[in-house]
This record gives C-alpha cells, sequence and structure tokens, in this order.
C-alpha cells in the first residue's frame, strides 16, 4: 500500500463509521499558545473546552503537523533514527460527547487487525496506570494485557488547555531490530515503535496545573501516517517507503551523490526539512529572526548544512520544491497553488545564507582544533551566529559528530551584552544625524524593483555617539549612503531589512533602514571593515519588501472599505504596516459587530480579487486635494505629494511602498479588532500567503 493510499484508507473507514471528513488545518494555529499545528485535534481545542460548537459529534481528518519547537519537538532526533520527523502528518479520529472509550478502541482495534490485516500478536498496548477502564477494555476488545505507564500516557498540546489519560497502540518490528518494550530502559531502540494513540479528552489544565473537567467526555487520536508506511511497507525505517524514496531520489537527482550508510542522515535531514520549510512557507510562514519564521529559518539552514555535506553549495531546498509538489500536491493543492511563491521566498532564503555557511564553516574549521575539554568558547558560537548567521542548534549540530558542545551560557552573555549595547547606541541618534546638515538627503526608491541592488557610496558612519571615519567588524553602526533603495521608517510603514556588500563580501546584515528627517540609516552590526567613501551594493530583502508593500496597500484598502461599511466618518488615527501584520487605528465609537468585520474583510478581498491597478503619481498638494485624496488627520506634507491610488475604491496621499496590482496582496484577514481608547479602535490584520 502506498503512502498516498493510507490516507484514503483511513478516511474511507471513518467515514463509514459516521465521521464528517475534512480537510487539514494551516500549519500556522490560530492559538498563541503554540507556534505550530503539533497535533490532529489543534484546530479542535475550543471545541473540546466547550467555547465552540463542534463541526459535528464525530470528525475524522490527516492534518499536516509540525514538531520543532516548544514542548513538541522533534527537531534533534531527525536523521538519528528512521521514525522521527520535523513535518509528519496525524490520521485522526475525534469525538465530542459522542463515542468514548470503548467505542474508540473498538475502532482502531478493528481497522488495524481486521481491515488492514495485521497480526495482532504484533501490537502491544499501554494505558494510564490510573485508568483502569482501558485496560479493562483492552482485555475485552483485544484479549491484551496493557502496560501500565505513568507520565508517557497523559497527554496535552501545550502546557494548558484540554488533557487527558491515553493508551498507545504499538508495533512490533521483529527481533531483528533492537529495543525493549515501552517502559523499559531501551524502548527508544527502535523495536517498539508507536503507531496510534488514543487521548481520552477529559480535562482542562489551567496556569496553575489544576484540572478541571471539560462539559464532555471526548476522544482525540493520533497516527503517524509515515510510521504506518513503514509497517504496511515491511521496512524498519520510515525513509525507506514510497514517498522518500521517491524525495531522496530528487536529492540524488539534484546533488549527483548516491545514497550510503555514511551519508543516509544528510537524505534524511534534506527530506524532512524539505517537508518542513516546503509546506511551512506554503501555509505563509516567512523565515525571519522571530517566532516560527526562525524555526523555519532555522530548518532550512540545517537543510543547506546537509546539502553541504552532499558536496552541494547553494539552493537547495528551492530545487527540491518541485519534486514534493509532485509527490504529495494531489492531497495537498496549496502546494502546487502557491508554487511560484514558495520557490520565490526559499530561493530568497537561501541565496542569502549560501555564502554565510561557506565563511562560517571555515571559521570554524579553524577554530576546531583549537578546542579544549571538547567546549567551542561561547564567544566563537556567538561570531558565528551574528557574523555568519548560523543559529546556535546548527554550530551544535555540526560539532555534535566531533563530540564538541559549545558553552551555552557564555553565548547567551555574549548575546545579552550585544542587546545592551543596541539599546544604549540607538537612543538619541536621530539627533546626531540631524545635526550633520551637510549631509545631502539619501534617495529611496518607494518601487519595488524585484533585483533590488543598487550600488552605492558610504558618506558617514556613525558609531555609538560619534561620527567615525572608519569602522570595524563587531561595530554596531548605522550608515548613511548617498543614495539607497531601501525604505527607511516613515509614515508607519517599518523600515526594510538586508544587506550592504562589497562584490561578494556582506559587511552588513541591516537589520533595520531608519531615518532622521530625509536621510536613511542603515543599521547593523558590521561584519567586515568599512569606511567613508567605499563603495557598496546595498541589498533590500525581497521577501521582506514584498510582504511589506502589500501589507501597505491593503491598509489603504481597510480604509477605504471600512468608510464604506461603518461610515465616511472612519478617521484613520495611526498605523503600523510591517511584513507580518498591519496595525490600524481609527475614529469610531463602538465595537464592530461581526458582520460588519466580514463585511470589511470580504471587501477588502473582493477588491484584490478584483486585480484593480494601483497608480503611484506625483503632483502639487493642490492637485492632490482636487482629486479628493484622502490625507492624514494633523499630518504636513510637502508641496509636491505621492498620491496613491487602488482602482476607484481609494485615493490617498503616502510616501510609503504599494503594490502595482491588488491582486499581488493575495489575501487579508482581519485578526482582531478592539477599542485602544475612547473613540478610537484598532484593526489587526494579514496580508499574503500568511492571511
Ligand atoms: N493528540 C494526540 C497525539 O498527538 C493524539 O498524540
Amino acid at each position: 500500500m502506498t503512502y498516498n493510499d493510507i490516507r484514503t484508507l483511513f478516511l474511507d473507514y471513518f467515514n463509514k463509521h459516521n465521521h464528517k471528513i475534512v480537510p487539514s488545518a494551516s500549519l500556522i494555529p490560530n492559538d498563541p499558545t503554540l507556534l505550530f499545528t503539533v497535533a490532529g485535534m489543534v484546530p479542535w481545542k475550543k471545541m473540546f473546552l466547550g467555547e465552540e460548537t463542534p463541526l459535528a459529534p464525530r470528525i475524522a481528518d490527516v492534518q499536516k503537523c509540525i514538531r520543532a519547537g516548544g514542548k513538541h519537538n522533534d527537531l534533534e532526533e531527525v536523521g538519528t533514527d528512521g521514525r522521527h520527523h520535523t513535518f509528519f502528518e496525524m490520521l485522526g479520529n475525534w469525538s465530542f460527547g459522542d463515542y468514548f472509550k470503548e467505542g474508540a478502541l473498538e475502532m482502531s482495534w478493528d481497522l488495524l487487525t481486521n481491515v488492514i490485516g495485521i497480526d495482532p500478536a504484533r501490537l502491544v498496548v499501554t494505558a494510564h496506570e490510573s485508568d483502569d477502564e482501558a485496560a479493562a477494555l483492552w482485555k475485552k476488545i483485544a484479549g491484551k494485557d496493557a502496560i501500565r505507564l505513568g507520565k508517557d500516557n497523559w497527554w496535552s498540546a501545550g502546557d494548558t488547555g484540554p488533557c487527558g489519560p491515553c493508551t498507545e497502540i504499538f508495533y512490533d518490528f521483529g527481533e531483528n531490530v533492537p529495543g525493549g518494550l515501552p517502559g523499559t530502559p531501551d524502548e527508544d531502540g527502535g523495536r517498539y515503535v508507536e503507531i496510534w494513540n488514543n487521548v481520552f479528552m477529559q480535562y482542562n489544565r489551567d496556569a496553575n496545573g489544576n484540572l478541571t473537567s471539560l462539559p464532555n467526555k471526548n476522544v482525540d487520536t493520533g497516527a503517524g501516517l509515515e510510521r504506518w508506511a513503514a509497517m504496511l511497507q515491511g521496512k524498519v525505517d520510515n525513509y525507506d517507503t514510497d514517498l522518500f524514496v521517491n524525495l531522496k531520489r530528487a536529492v540524488s537527482d539534484l546533488t549527483g551523490v548516491r545514497e550510503t550508510p555514511d551519508n543516509v542522515t544528510s537524505f534524511k535531514v534534506i527530506t524532512d526539512h524539505l517537508r518542513a520549510v516546503g509546506f511551512a512557507v506554503a501555509d505563509g510562514v516567512i523565515p525571519s529572526n522571530t517566532d516560527r519564521g526562525y524555526v523555519i529559518r532555522r530548518i532550512l539552514r540545517r537543510a543547506m548544512r546537509h546539502g553541504q555535506l552532499l558536496g552541494h553549495n547553494g539552493a537547495l531546498l528551492s530545487k527540491l520544491y518541485p519534486a514534493l509538489v509532485r509527490e504529495m500536491g494531489d492531497a495537498y493543492p496549496e502546494l502546487a497553488t502557491n508554487e511560484k511563491h514558495v520557490v520565490e521566498v526559499i530561493t530568497n532564503e537561501e541565496n542569502a545564507f549560501a555564502d554565510m555557511l561557506q565563511n562560517g564553516m571555515k571559521l570554524l574549521d579553524n577554530e576546531i582544533p583549537k578546542v579544549n575539554n571538547g567546549v567551542l568558547p561561547g564567544t566563537v558560537a556567538f561570531k558565528l551566529f551574528d557574523t555568519y548567521g548560523f543559529p546556535l542548534d546548527l554550530t551544535q549540530m555540526i560539532l555534535r559528530d566531533k563530540n564538541i558542545s559549545v558553552d551555552v551560557a557564555e553565548f547567551e552573555r555574549a548575546m545579552a551584552e550585544q542587546k545592551e549595547r543596541s539599546r544604549a547606541n540607538t537612543k538619541g541618534t536621530k539627533v546626531l544625524w540631524e545635526s550633520q546638515t551637510e549631509l545631502p538627503a539619501t534617495v529611496d526608491t518607494t518601487k519595488y524593483a524585484p533585483d533590488n541592488k543598487m550600488q552605492s557610496k558610504v558618506l558617514a558612519i556613525l558609531r555609538g555617539s560619534e561620527f567615525v571615519n572608519s569602522a570595524n567588524s563587531g561595530d554596531e553602526v548605522e550608515i548613511a549612503l548617498d543614495k539607497t533603495n531601501f525604505y527607511g521608517t516613515q509614515g508607519g510603514q517599518v523600515g526594510d531589512m538586508g544587506e550592504l556588500k562589497s562584490g561578494d563580501m556582506v559587511i552588513m546584515t541591516v537589520t533595520e533602514a531608519a531615518r532622521a528627517n530625509n536621510i536613511v540609516l542603515h543599521r547593523g552590526v558590521l561584519k567586515e571593515k568599512v569606511s567613508v567613501g567605499d563603495n557598496v551594493s546595498t541589498i533590500v530583502d525581497v521577501n521582506n519588501r514584498t510582504q511589506t508593500t502589500r501589507a501597505h496597500t491593503a491598509t489603504h484598502l481597510l480604509q477605504a472599505a471600512l468608510r464604506q461599511v461603518l461610515n465616511t466618518d472612519v478617521e484613520q488615527r495611526g498605523s503600523k504596516v510591517s511584513p507580518d501584520s498591519v496595525r490600524f487605528d481609527f475614529s469610531f465609537g463602538r465595537a464592530m459587530t461581526d458582520e460588519e468585520k466580514a463585511a470589511v474583510e470580504k471587501l477588502v478581498n473582493d477588491w484584490i480579487a478584483a486585480d484593480m491597478p494601483v497608480t503611484h503619481e506625483e503632483m502639487s498638494i493642490d492637485d492632490a486635494k482636487k482629486r479628493g485624496a484622502m490625507a492624514l488627520f494633523g499630518e504636513k506634507y510637502g508641496d509636491v505629494v505621492r498620491v496613491i491610488t487602488a482602482g476607484n475604491v481609494s485615493c490617498e496621499l503616502c510616501g510609503g511602498t504599494h503594490v502595482n496590482h491588488t491582486g499581488e496582496i493575495l489575501r487579508a484577514k482581519i485578526n482582531k479588532e478592539k477599542s485602544i481608547s475612547s473613540g478610537i479602535r484598532r484593526i489587526t490584520m494579514s496580508v499574503g500567503a500568511l492571511a
């Protein structure tokens, strides 16, 4: 039975048993306690808690999951054995106050032994030490004595929320595989692998650890599709099943390297990470330095390191993505629908890291022979992090094979010191810059250029509170250039990120382009020495800019929609347009109703779907007023202003970056509407694939 067939088999079985079959929810959960969807039950949490009405008393689905951060984290295990993944698919069936323990266990057993035909002798079951009922049921249904376990048979998604005792079914891969029964010291050997977990969701755990009973007795089950594939295809290793064999072939084709026992770890890591990164970006995650964006960036960088171990430098996952679409696109149409976006995002991310990986490895190769007592100094790990973009876990992964660890405490101290320096430095720099009246205003293009690159000259360098002629690697600086394509923070739009380069060498990663009057300040920590008069190329982080640009035009549409749905008195009172969200404050006297919010969101999305042209024009303020352009209350404008017009719905004065057609925004989603002070409301919204 192929990997793809197992999905169908599972869903057919539960469909026959009156379950509503639903598609997988997004990997990005609507749940602030989790970075990713870690289990099939995540979308149903509110239904277990009784806060939402269940879609149906019985549901089944196959859910995309990522376990690579927080309480559920298998990242370090990937590649070390044959059964761990960061991305995996969870087969699951649920009862919301419908069947309970007996019904659930009967169906699990029936599907495994009667429908699929697994020899009952190869199955082992466990039950929580408190759950005599589950143990008695196993005796009755399967004639099995359950192994009784403690915390391993208690399940929850996060530290708080719905939870309960569980019972797990293990498959015995046979005596040729080392490993002991669950609950014994060598249980992780690999002979007995958990293939299905039935959780009896009965309790809610609060922040103090107290349990209260849920309104209903529910069932939550989860079975790893990858493990079922191994079991049903007679393979001990998930990565030897049909899907992974095909993905590994794509890795071989790309790298020209065959899989051998020596490099198999790299094949496993790359194919696993391809799925995690590919699916996450298709669901709207953008690699970044925070939260889930950073988890994806770290996974991508680890994959590139394994590419390097196979002798392959440069773009990797972006080139393998079409193979993923081929293998899994039928079950997950979003992979193909978003292919262009995903390949673009991953390519940009890989290109940005490729040189840093090579240069960082040179540094590390130099440092390894100097290591004493098997511990790499934290300052070296920090330099790798800060200058070469090596996440700490990447450095640790590289060193693990050599039995070298990292002085993490020292790494963290170096990190804290840098944050402190940066806080002290950025204070008051605006005033210092404004005193530099002889500096010409730098240009920043507000037009989107896909090859965002420009040749410029360094005009001034501010380090701490002094202007210097040159500054060195490690210095935290702000740099003014004779011209730049970086958008400097202004008008609510957060400034660009990117790089200043000299030839192929990165001089500085720009963490934010700030602004003092008309001077754009490229802020960051130098990786190389730089002097006034040097030529540099300015490379804007395109993914980041694209997303901010979408967000800015979407903000204009949002304002227009609010004025249509609520009334024309609605006025903007402030905004923050950043790549991951829009914050829009406006004057309005009461909370919006759900219908109004839905109507506003629909209007914005209708306008996006209509793919209206967006024009950017410069004109005198008087002409702009004649056009009826909206201006911001209390804002000062110059004589010549920029007018942004979207179709026939929005016309605003604005200096920010905007798309050329509304369709480029892809989608908008209102996440929240709340009061921030009397008469002022705030909407937060996401756009693009994130929405
Ligand atoms: N939610 C349970 C698990 O993930 C079924 O194991």
